[in-house]
């Protein structure tokens, strides 16, 4: 019989449910963006995110069951980020998954986010720890070495901005919209990535900083006055993250001899940091279908499945358990 676990997304700004079989096969999987709400800020507003997610998820999970053709009394367990993230969104998918887990009498599973984004590669494949991770997200940039499902011993991290914030900061100073980084991704494309030098961020070991190429691309920008080579600008950026990125992750794979790389987080979405990585790593890589990249609940479900030990209904946010 396969184990089928119900996952609950809600640690920024969507709204997501996902009923996932034995950690691997999506039955179905249901996403509630908030996007359009927080563009007219140009980010998320914690409250207002907040607000929304009690508005929508239980009809986001009551989608995704119906989807699966599962009741609840058939799930094996129900899985709810529990951070890192906004703690009011963090709060609304726990009470639901609260509700459900005491009503429906099912095991209560707390899931780490960034665990999660990592546990995306296992959905439709056969991947195996042991494995480098780059876990590339708009709160944090990891690289991670995963001896089995539960364990990651953190090689270098940034030290400042996050990859995915460094991308919206720089998608504001250029004027495209929130999410930033889907928009540079797209401009990128028709730029000279060589049209600007900017620096990759010196910083010994497998650690990052993008807060002065941040900096660079905002002294350019003052610099060059209207109206903005912004595809030029957005390649040229663009060409400095990824550079480092990869350089970096390589660099890991070889020294600890890793036979897999995985890429995890909304910035493994980027159409160049795949490429580069498919095109220049010397082991396998994997990365999760671009929907799955971004925050969605199947990821939730499977990291139940292969990490996940039941916790209490007085589970909080506050003491994350995975
Ligand atoms: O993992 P995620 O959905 O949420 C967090 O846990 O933070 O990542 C969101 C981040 C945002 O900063 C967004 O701009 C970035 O991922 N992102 C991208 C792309 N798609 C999303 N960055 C670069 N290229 C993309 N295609
Ligand atoms: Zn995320």
């Amino acid at each position: 019989m396969a184990k089928l676990y119900l996952g609950i997304e809600t640690s920024c700004d969507e709204t997501a449910a996902a009923v996932v079989a034995d950690g691997r096969r999506v039955l179905s999987s249901k996403l509630l963006s908030q996007i359009e709400l927080h563009g007219q800020f140009g980010g998320v507003v914690p409250e207002v995110a907040a607000r929304k997610h009690l508005e929508t998820v239980n009809l986001v999970i009551e989608d995704a069951l119906t989807a699966a053709g599962v009741a609840p009394v058939e799930l094996d367990g129900i899985a709810f980020t529990a951070g890192p993230g906004l703690v009011g969104t963090l709060l609304a998918g726990m009470s639901a998954a609260k509700s459900y887990a005491w009503a429906f009498d099912r095991p209560l599973i707390a899931v780490d986010h960034l665990l999660s984004h990592v546990c995306a590669n296992y959905l439709d494949t056969d991947l195996e720890p042991p494995f480098i991770a780059l876990l590339v997200s708009g709160g944090h940039t990891q690289i991670v070495h995963f001896e089995d499902y539960r364990t990651g011993k953190i090689l270098g991290q940034t030290l400042d901005d996050a990859a995915g914030e460094a991308y919206d900061k720089v998608a504001r100073l250029l004027g495209l919209g929130y999410p930033g980084g889907p928009a540079i991704d797209q401009l990128a494309q028709a730029g000279n990535p060589r049209a600007f030098n900017f620096p990759e961020g010196v910083v010994s070991g497998y650690d990052f900083s993008f807060s002065g190429l941040k900096t660079a691309v905002l002294r350019c920008v003052q610099k060059l006055g209207q109206p903005l080579p912004a595809a030029d600008l957005a390649a040229s950026f663009q060409e400095a993250v990824t550079k480092v990125l990869v350089k970096k992750t390589l660099q890991a794979c070889v020294q600890l001899n890793a036979r897999r790389l995985v890429l995890a987080g909304g910035v493994a979405a980027n159409i160049t940091l795949r490429e580069k990585f498919l095109s220049m790593s010397p082991v396998p890589v994997y990365c999760p279908q671009v929907a799955l990249c971004t925050d969605n609940a199947a990821m939730v479900a499977a990291a139940a499945f292969f990490c996940g030990v039941p916790v209490g209904l007085e589970a909080s946010v506050y003491s994350r358990q995975c």
